[in-house]
């Protein structure tokens, strides 16, 4: 009967190895419960539906985003705190803060009048959860090409809204937002995991060069090549 030892080694393995991947601890707050925009978000969003979002995103924006299964290239965090809050800088309808942190406008959802709030406050979760996870070359990256890396992510995911950017529209690729966005997935046709690589780049610093080193061609001979594909 020698397999007993080996079985409980196995086990352990795999649980040891099953924590370091799903470790992470989602916290969900709402700070605006008697507000009419906490109200609604109770009604017709919810704490458990966003926790399950934010561990879906996580997964995702690791696993096909980053494509960082190695725990040593993630960003070294251990819980993601959301709140529903009416502090969010006037006009925005989310912001991410801290280390890993994410506010949500409870005003917004308040006075959302689309009948696809939970879509749309999907998308911007999955926005708001690269923010926590990405790298932003010590805060040298441009903030429109961060920005552009959260809106891709809400692409992938297939959390667009209606009036996102379409294939080729934008006049510059650091235009940001979902121009920006739309930009990187045509960089992504160019080289297949140029969003995740470009990430892995940023980690401690930034150069526009690295468009470059990861595709062969500077960022303005690819915006071109970029116009002209879509050009008719
Ligand atoms: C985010 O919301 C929390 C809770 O409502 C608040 O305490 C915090 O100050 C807000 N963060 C920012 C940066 O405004
Ligand atoms: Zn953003």
């Amino acid at each position: 009967m020698a397999p007993k030892p080996f079985i409980v080694y196995a086990l352990l393995t795999f649980s040891l190895s099953f924590a370091k991947i799903f470790a992470m601890d989602y916290y969900v707050t709402n700070d605006a419960a008697d507000t009419p925009g906490g109200i609604r978000f109770t009604n017709e969003i919810g704490i458990p539906y966003t926790k399950e979002k934010m561990g879906m995103s996580n997964d995702f924006i690791w696993s096909v985003i980053f494509q960082q299964n190695d725990p040593s290239d993630q960003k070294p965090l251990d819980s993601v705190d959301f709140y529903i809050t009416t502090f969010v800088v006037e006009g925005a309808i989310a912001m991410s803060w801290g280390n890993n942190k994410i506010n949500f406008s409870s005003v917004f959802l308040s006075d959302y009048r689309g009948d696809d709030l939970k879509y749309i406050y999907t998308g911007v979760l999955y926005h708001e959860m690269t923010h926590v996870f990405q790298w932003n070359g010590e805060g040298q990256a441009p903030s429109e090409l961060i920005e552009g890396v959260a809106e891709y992510t809400k692409l992938k995911a297939n959390y667009a809204q209606s009036d996102f950017a379409k294939p080729g529209e934008g006049d510059r690729w650091d235009q940001g937002y979902d121009y920006t966005a739309r930009f990187l997935e045509y960089c992504d046709e160019v080289s297949a995991g140029f969003v995740a690589s470009l990430n892995k780049k940023m980690r401690y610093d930034y150069n526009v060069g690295y468009f470059e080193d990861l595709t062969g061609k500077p960022v303005d001979q690819l915006w071109n090549d970029y116009k002209a594909k879509y050009e008719h």
